[in-house]
């Protein structure tokens, strides 16, 4: 998505290698103008997938999921990292190693949210190591709904998340895939590759 490439070049830090830094427009504040169009491509890529809802997970998941849900007219459900005072109904849940952050998360959504008549589109922000994405299709595959695709806003196409996720037989389409970060540049996957 060239609008998001541009961004990226425009408003992102490379802090190193590893790290790409979007708080302008993404992970912090958030352009919801740039969020509406992703949210209408993600929308465009499953229009006829049958999707009846769109999981994410807290916090920066929520916003590209939202605009997507909008897109598709379906209902957005985001997995907590921790458990809700309210949330005293049974949970569908699955631990998250983050590699990045080196901490365990056990995420949950309510066994009320999802059920196997779903078909879910999985979004997130980042796709790194792929854990809370895999964590995310547990917790579909628990309720026994089918995951149509995962959605990715930003991909390190340098770590292995993708690989992980394909192997496992799902689709993941990134609107943005980064292949370097090498020299403080941020440089794309081509379309071709
Ligand atoms: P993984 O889920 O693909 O395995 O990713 P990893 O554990 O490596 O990443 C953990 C957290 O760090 C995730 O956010 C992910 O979105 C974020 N992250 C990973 N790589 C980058 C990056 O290059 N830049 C930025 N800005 N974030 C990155 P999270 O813990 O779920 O946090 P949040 O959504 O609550 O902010």
């Amino acid at each position: 998505m060239q609008e998001l490439k541009e961004m990226i070049v425009k408003k992102g830090i490379v802090l190193d290698e590893n790290v790409l830094k979007v708080d302008s427009f993404l992970t912090h504040q958030i352009d919801a103008l740039l969020m509406e169009k992703i949210g209408k491509r993600f929308a465009k890529l499953y229009q006829n997938a049958g999707i009846t809802k769109v999981v994410t997970i807290e916090a920066s998941g929520i916003a590209p999921a939202v605009f997507a849900g909008l897109a598709l007219n379906v209902p957005v459900i985001f997995a907590r990292k921790q458990k809700s005072l309210t949330m005293n109904t049974e949970l569908l849940t699955a631990s998250v190693y983050s590699f990045t952050k080196q901490v365990t998360n056990d995420i949950s959504i309510s066994t009320k949210f999802l059920t196997s008549d779903d078909c879910v589109l999985v979004i997130d922000d980042f796709l790194a190591n792929g854990q809370a994405a895999l964590g995310l299709i547990e917790l579909c595959r628990q309720a026994g709904s089918d995951v149509a695709g995962i959605g990715i806003v930003i991909e390190k196409s340098f770590q292995n998340g993708r690989q992980l996720i394909e192997d496992k037989g799902y689709r993941v389409d990134s609107l943005a895939r980064v292949k370097s970060l090498k020299d403080n540049k941020v440089e794309f996957v081509s379309e071709e590759e």
